[in-house]
């Protein structure tokens, strides 16, 4: 299987197939929530608990527009080579522009890949980073086992971070206090919505062995923060992919905003980061 038989909407999972102004609003999206501190502090959590010893190199698989790659790059502990891939030509090209405009064009190698086969040599990486990759991708299992094909065998360890998109909830006016429109927005932008529950289980299938977990949970309450740039992106992305129409998808991020203007928005997730390790 490849990303090409993806079944769900999942305009994050389709990106090889959008149009420019799709991944413009995409783009913005991520590199606003790349700057987010909750964002910044995860990369720096996971990052520590690596311990990365001198030269080590990291591979980020569905990188978008570089946000963990480059806040890989600019850590002090990290001196190896970074290699970034993704399936969007688009969003590769912009990750290596922003990359460059930040001086670190040099530090890290950008290419286009789907991650269910990427063609690289086995075993050529110490660590691999999937930052919110795997709830958009087509065959999880398939990744995971991809992903351990190209750690170094013994000491290599994988990284998976992501949202429990099925506990992501945004609260509107409506008579189901928003049910209907939950559902709309994990259909439209989460092919996998409780991959990240099914993580120990696909972990142990993999044959990797989970060394370190963390539970966050992200709520906006009273103003929309974290949520933000997410609900400002469903103007363009839940028409995209059909789960909304454009008077719907303005309607419903138009309540959103007003509710935090108003200071009585909810908006939640759980999110979760794996730290697993492939000995043999
Ligand atoms: C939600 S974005 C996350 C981007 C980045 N890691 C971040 O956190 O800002 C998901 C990314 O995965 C990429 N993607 C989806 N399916 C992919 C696949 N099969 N192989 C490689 N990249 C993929 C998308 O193009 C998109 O950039």
């Amino acid at each position: 299987m490849d990303q090409t038989q993806l079944q769900a909407p999942d305009v994050y999972g389709r990106t090889f197939q959008m149009d420019e102004q799709t991944l413009g609003v995409i783009a913005t999206r991520l590199e606003a929530r790349g700057r987010h501190p909750f964002f910044l502090r995860v990369i720096d959590e996971y990052m520590g608990e690596l311990s990365l010893t001198a030269g080590e190199s990291v591979l980020d698989i569905g990188c978008g527009t570089g946000v963990a790659a480059r806040a890989i790059a600019r850590r002090p502990d990290m001196h190896g080579p970074i290699t970034a891939i993704d399936i969007s030509e688009h969003l590769v090209k912009a990750g290596r522009r922003l990359a460059e405009e930040e001086g670190l064009g040099d530090r890290i190698d950008f290419r286009v890949g789907d991650a269910h086969g990427l063609g690289l040599p086995e075993g050529g990486f110490d660590v691999v980073v999937m930052h919110t990759l795997i709830s958009h991708v087509a065959d999880p299992a398939a990744v995971l086992a991809e992903g351990k094909r190209l750690l170094r065998p013994g000491t290599g360890r994988m990284v998976v971070f992501d949202g429990d998109y099925a506990s992501l909830t945004l609260a509107t006016d409506a008579a189901d206090g928003g049910e209907a429109t939950d559902r709309a927005v994990q259909r439209g932008i989460i092919a996998q919505p409780r991959v990240m529950r099914a993580m120990p289980r696909l972990l142990a299938e993999a044959g990797l062995g989970l060394l370190w977990s963390r539970a966050y949970v992200v709520a906006d309450i009273g103003r929309a923060d974290y949520c933000a740039p997410m609900i400002t992106s469903f103007r363009v992305l839940l028409p995209k992919v059909g789960v909304m129409t454009e008077a719907e998808a303005n309607s419903f991020a138009d309540g959103l905003e007003r509710a935090s203007a108003e200071n009585r928005f909810f908006g939640a997730s759980n999110f979760y980061t794996y730290l697993a390790g492939r000995s043999a």
